[in-house]
């Protein structure tokens, strides 16, 4: 397929005798957001770096938007915001991202705007020795922007900033993504990603355990919606009794139910009139997702 900007095919790792990625494969179109999760451990900065050519390739292929990991190309077509970023202390902000910049070649950009962006206005002619790691991350973020990647890797790009950040960063990530960049978010931060990729891989001790949407892995995974059931007052154990459900205080009763049955049951609860109060859902989170797909298949 050569729509995709990054292919891996059946990538095998090994350190030492222990084989820390198996046969994995991963595709990211252009423009696309996937999302790399799995523990500490499981391999995801691992991956990264083979893509990068930081690390060797025991087995399988690499292809960065047909160049192979490593080579001048794909160096030129692929940004990286490393796990943790380091910079040169003594340079300012501004002086960093302008060598960078004539390190890129290409057009030159609008430095000041970059770091506007990437919310470092406040602190462009500080030394990068003063900032916090949230910090140094926004600035590597500014430096992901700068050339126009085919290919962004983000390595846990959330660790170190604060929530409202956070907001900043999938903006940015949405960003690129709608320029074209396709683009690998590698996180065990599980919260962070839903709903912000349109793909999620999970990497399980080195192995892809699961690899699609957030909606079909949730229909896959077949994990019932919880449904809680707010009654009037002194009615909880009549309203338990015939839903079936288990009353968790004086006001409330829970059940859990499968997806295909939710309106079914939505309407025998309805229809139990004014001694239901409200009914609130809660679809599985990615946690239990995440949950269930690391544990299918352990021996
Ligand atoms: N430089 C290294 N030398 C030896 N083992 C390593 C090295 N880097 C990572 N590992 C091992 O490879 C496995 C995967 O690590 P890593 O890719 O960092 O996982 P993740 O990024 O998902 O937390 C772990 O067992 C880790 O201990
Ligand atoms: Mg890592």
């Amino acid at each position: 397929m050569m729509d995709n900007a990054l292919i891996i095919r059946s990538a095998d790792k090994f350190r030492g005798k222990t084989q820390v990625l198996t046969d994995v494969d991963l595709v990211v179109a252009p423009g696309e957001r996937v999302a790399l999760l799995g523990h500490n451990g499981a391999g995801k900065s691992t991956l990264i770096k083979m893509i990068l050519g930081l690390t060797s390739i025991d087995g399988g292929d690499i292809s960065i938007d047909g160049a192979k990991p490593g080579s001048n190309v794909a160096r030129a077509r692929t940004a990286f915001l490393p796990e943790s970023v380091n910079f040169h202390p003594t340079l300012t902000g501004r002086e960093q991202l302008t060598l960078f910049a004539r390190l890129a070649g290409g057009d030159r950009p609008d430095i000041d705007a970059l770091l506007d962006r990437v919310g470092l206005s406040e602190a462009t002619n500080n030394r990068i020795a003063t900032y916090s790691k949230g910090m140094r991350q926004r600035l590597g973020l500014a430096q992901v922007l700068l050339g126009q990647p085919k290919v962004a890797l983000l390595d846990e790009p959330t660790s170190g900033l604060d929530p409202i950040s956070r907001q900043d960063l999938y903006a940015i990530i949405n960003e690129l993504a709608a320029h074209g960049t396709a683009v690998l978010i590698a996180s065990h931060a599980l919260t962070e990603v839903e709903a912000q990729t349109d793909r999620i891989a999970i990497l399980r001790k080195g192995i892809k355990v699961a690899d699609d949407t957030l909606a079909n892995l949730s229909h896959n995974a077949g994990l019932p919606t919880r449904m809680r059931i707010l009654v009037q007052a002194g009615q909880a154990d009549q309203i338990a009794k015939a839903t079936g459900g288990e009353r968790i205080n004086g006001a409330s009763v829970e059940l859990y139910c499968d997806a295909n049955q939710k309106m079914q049951e939505l309407r025998r609860i309805a229809a139990m009139g004014d001694v239901v109060a409200d009914i609130e859902l809660t679809p599985p989170r990615l946690e239990d997702l995440y949950r269930h797909y690391s544990k299918e298949g352990q021996t």
